[in-house]
């Protein structure tokens, strides 16, 4: 038997970018995560959770999101929270207090999860095994409140491992319910990397399940228990962040021993990617920058914010250097280990390079070293920063991110809306989103290589760098084309909306 086939853009007939209504029935959305802008943040799935929501059709979605309440979130906002209810919640053999709070902030409505026990800390995550319960906790109380709060979803939206519980509470504890019936489950994957793993006598006790879920079809690998096996494969339908990201999970090198499953998903899996929010995210209008500029007259204005940048970072005020930046968490996934290879050979007379990032403490001093190696090319700026990564997308000529793999990438399409010409590895996401340059045809957003090689980097950096010394007509036609390119969420909202009305049957 064949199965149905969700094609994003076939069915229906809706062409991307069209407004097309189906039906007149509001749809109701929640979106469960664990992070979400402006609230918290440590990586991209803060800036899709936060901001994809506002980007769908309001006379025929209500999307709404629920987060932890964090207590590391900032003041202005928690001040502003509406206490809804409380009640406990029984989680295994524990009875634990849920309070729900809720706030409409951009015309989303975000309801927040108290409890402090769980989310009293400084930062979201911390101790694996902690996490694991609190976001078993966080699953299983998104769920509960909807009652309280008076919100039916049609489709509960999960995002990555922390909500990977969410699907297979729906299927059990969730099923007989009136209120939960034919309620639908998407599992969106922002990085199969991070999969929830812990042994399975832990996660049977924090989670409640009974023994019927630990086998090799459900959540079980090898000994242990995966809370993102569990949303995968309980999930009506699994979704990530790039197409091409979506075909290599079904690799044994990208598929981080999930392959098996999301090739036996592949009917219901398809990838979709990332948008940007074009209002946070607009050289012409953004607050964090001193100079503003557009594509029109990025010619003139925006080298201001280099030279801007290199004064307040200590760098030799020079318009005409040329500036390459780097904004990331300073992981493996990043390709920063082609990066120290070379280092010394990118860091000539003639290149600037400027770090912002936090991470894994090899990288942070590798990069402090250089800093102090070549004091006034080198800027390293090992700290978390909104206003300064806007402050670099905007600065830059070129912008770097060389990564092993990218299930989308966000700061890429940042720096092509900022005109800062991306150089990428092609994988994931970064190959889906930046065009290679073609000379010969005056096509491409930016300078890709294919190989995980220290040098076929450094040579599409060095290629970057003679366009930009040497033909500057054909290096500003790159940033007008990057500039031109839209990744805004309008055309990704869209297939999210064909992919809920798909579910749901219209
Ligand atoms: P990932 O989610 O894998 O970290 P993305 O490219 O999808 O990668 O998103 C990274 C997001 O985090 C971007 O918004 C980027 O600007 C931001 N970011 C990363 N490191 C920092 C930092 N040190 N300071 C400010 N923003 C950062
Ligand atoms: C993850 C991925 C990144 C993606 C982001 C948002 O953090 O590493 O590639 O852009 O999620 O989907």
């Amino acid at each position: 038997m064949r199965l149905p086939v969700f094609q994003p853009f076939r069915r229906g007939s809706i062409a991307a970018g069209s407004a097309i209504c189906i039906g007149t029935d509001m749809k109701n959305i929640l979106f469960v995560a664990s992070e979400a802008v402006p609230f918290i943040k440590t990586g991209g799935l803060a800036d899709v959770v936060g901001s994809l929501p506002k980007y769908f059709d309001k006379n025929e979605y209500d999307v709404r999101v629920v987060l932890p309440k964090y207590l590391s979130m900032p003041w202005h906002f928690t001040e502003r929270l509406e206490f809804i209810a409380y009640f406990y919640m029984e989680i295994g053999y524990q009875n634990k207090y849920v309070g729900v709070f809720k706030l409409v902030h951009d015309g989303i409505t975000f309801y927040f999860i108290d409890n402090e026990a769980y989310f009293g800390g400084a930062k979201p995550y911390g101790d694996i095994k902690f996490d694991l319960e609190k976001f078993s906790y966080f699953s299983r109380a998104a769920l509960c409140i909807l009652p309280v709060v008076g919100f039916r979803p049609d489709i509960v939206h999960c995002h990555d491992w922390q909500t990977g519980l969410v699907p297979v509470y729906m299927k059990d504890s969730f099923r007989g319910g009136e209120f939960y019936q034919n309620m639908k489950s998407i599992m969106t994957i922002h990085n199969l990397k991070f999969q929830g793993i812990y042994d399975i006598k832990t996660i049977r006790r924090i989670s409640g399940l009974s023994d019927y879920y630990f086998t090799s079809d459900k959540l079980k690998v090898y000994d242990d228990a995966n809370l993102l096996k569990g949303g995968i494969a309980y999930a009506d339908y699994v979704t990530t962040v790039s197409n091409t990201y979506a075909e290599e999970i079904k690799t044994e090198f990208f598929g981080e021993g999930l392959e098996g499953l999301m090739c036996a998903r592949s009917n219901s899996l398809c990838g979709i990617v990332n948008g940007i929010d074009y209002n946070e995210y607009n050289p012409e209008t953004d607050w964090r920058i001193p100079f503003k500029y557009n594509a029109v007259n990025f010619r003139k204005e925006k080298w201001k914010n280099k030279t801007d940048l290199q004064q307040q970072l200590g760098l030799e005020v020079n318009q005409h250097k040329f500036m390459i930046g780097l904004v990331s968490r300073l992981t493996d996934q990043k390709g920063l280990d082609l990066i120290a290879c070379v280092m010394d050979e990118i860091c000539s007379d003639d290149v600037q390079f400027v770090i912002l990032g936090t991470g894994e403490e090899r990288y942070e001093n590798m990069f402090r070293y250089y800093d102090w190696k070549y004091g006034n090319r080198v800027s390293a700026n090992i700290y978390y920063s909104e206003d300064m990564s806007h402050k670099v997308y905007a600065a830059c000529d070129a912008f770097l991110m060389p990564s092993l793999f990218e299930p989308c990438g966000l700061s890429q399409l940042m720096s092509l809306r900022y005109g800062t010409v991306p150089i990428v590895r092609e994988t994931g996401g970064l190959k889906d989103t930046v065009e290679p340059y073609n000379q010969y045809e005056s096509t491409g957003t930016g300078f890709s290589f294919a190989n995980y090689n220290a040098h076929e980097m450094l040579a599409a950096i060095r290629y970057a760098k003679h366009v930009y010394y040497n033909d500057k007509r054909g290096w500003n036609k790159i940033v007008d084309r990057g500039m031109a390119a839209d990744f805004s969420w309008t055309t990704s909202a869209r297939k999210y909306e064909n992919l809920y009305n798909w579910l749901l049957g219209w």
